[in-house]
């Protein structure tokens, strides 16, 4: 029998063509966060197309498409996510398959994660006969955003119940690395993303006679500077965390002392303990130093992604099989996480599983621009290595565990 990576390899680059044409499409045609309607239609169509066991639209009322491929052999369920919303960015790329949505473009790429898990899910229905188990394959919407249906909605609506997934693997596009080439790691890779505002409350009077009121313009001036002292002064040094005030108003003359001052901020970290320990200390310092005064504060803590924490077993695992498949050179051992974040880490918290950036960089072609950039483009040469990543990945998972 051929061997499984050979054959993955040839049906990935087989299916080139058509995974450019899904990206081009989903490209000119990108949707907002929780909008994803024609993406999800598309996406379902395929997925009927190829002869995926099961295809569930609108997943938990939501977006969502969620396919199931059922091998020929017994075995546990493996998951593949890709993540299908865009932002609201104008392109200026230029390029012949550009967004025709104004104000809407895939500069994160999620075009084509889209596009190379529709390949992957192709390309395993074509080798069922080697598929010890099942593949879940979840085209997530929402990654952008934290108040519509994301990853949290699907995880806690049971996606990845029934049947239970054993280890779940994602892909994003990464233009840091050249293209064709993937990089991760284990342990904590991406930071949880949190948001608080606070509001201090004082009393207002005349600027000339502070002592007849509370003034929340001093008060809020020691609380933004204590603030800043929680992660220097009660978090371990080597544990990174961010606390960033990115916002203060408050007041309306400069001759009154004003009733109250709001200020917001995001807290950024890489562990679960930190994460839960920082809103803690910050309402503590709050209480402190508004009652010192006579003042009061209102404390809000919006939760958002946790931090994104790779499985030991499943990325050594995943590292390995990403060598044998694609060659030694071409798999990086990424040794800094970054302090952005990915609602992935949200699947991570129940299942075992691993985060890995695919390089898309290509000096020669002018695709050299950031995430989020309204000239962000996609190498489309490393989209088979993607859909081959993925296939072999899922694969070999259930071929070692089953
Ligand atoms: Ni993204």
């Amino acid at each position: 029998m051929e061997r499984l990576k050979d054959k993955v390899l040839s049906l990935a680059e087989e299916l080139k063509d058509e995974v450019i044409e899904w990206r081009r499409y989903i490209h000119m045609y990108p949707e907002l966060s929780g909008r994803e309607f024609n993406t999800a239609e598309f996406v379902a169509e395929r997925l009927r197309e190829f002869g995926v066991d099961e295809v569930i639209e609108n997943f938990a009322g939501s977006t969502a498409v969620v396919g199931l491929i059922r091998g020929k052999k017994d075995g546990p369920t493996v998951a593949l996510r890709a993540d299908m919303d865009a932002l609201p960015t104008e392109e200026k790329t230029g390029k012949p398959y550009a967004s025709k949505i104004k104000g809407v473009m895939h500069s994160c790429g999620h075009d084509a994660h889209t596009a190379m898990l529709l390949g992957a899910a192709k390309l395993l229905c074509q080798m069922r006969d080697r598929i010890h188990g099942s593949v879940k394959l979840i085209f997530q919407p929402c990654e952008e955003r934290h108040d519509c249906k994301g990853a949290k909605w699907l995880v806690e609506n049971g996606v990845l119940e029934n049947p239970k997934v054993s280890a779940i693997f994602a892909l994003h596009v990464f233009p840091e690395l050249p293209s064709g080439v993937v990089g991760t790691k284990p342990g904590p890779f991406l930071a949880s993303s949190d948001v608080f505002r606070v509001r201090i409350k004082g009393k207002s009077t005349h600027a000339s006679r502070p002592h007849q009121g509370i003034d929340p313009v001093v008060i809020s001036a020691q609380a933004v500077n204590t603030l800043h002292h929680i992660v220097s002064r009660y978090v371990d040094p080597l544990e990174p965390a961010v606390l960033t005030i990115g916002k203060i108003e408050g007041g309306f003359a400069e001759n009154v002392i004003p009733d109250e001052v709001r200020f917001e901020g995001t807290i950024r970290t890489l562990n679960h303990e930190v994460r839960k320990r920082i809103p803690k200390l910050m309402e503590k310092a709050l209480w402190g130093i508004t009652t010192a005064y006579g003042g009061a504060y209102e404390f809000e803590f919006e939760e958002g992604t946790p931090p994104l924490i790779n499985d030991e077993k499943t990325t050594l695992f995943a590292i390995g099989k990403m060598r044998e498949l694609l060659g030694e050179d071409r798999v990086v051992l990424l040794e800094r996480p970054t302090m952005g974040g990915e609602d992935f880490s949200v699947y991570l918290q129940h299942v075992p599983g691993t985060f890995i950036r695919l390089g898309i960089r290509n000096e020669e072609k002018g695709i050299v621009y950031p995430l989020h950039n309204s000239r962000f483009d996609v190498d489309e040469d490393a989209l088979p290595v993607g859909v081959a990543v993925e296939s072999y990945l899922a694969l070999e998972w259930l071929l070692t565990h089953s």
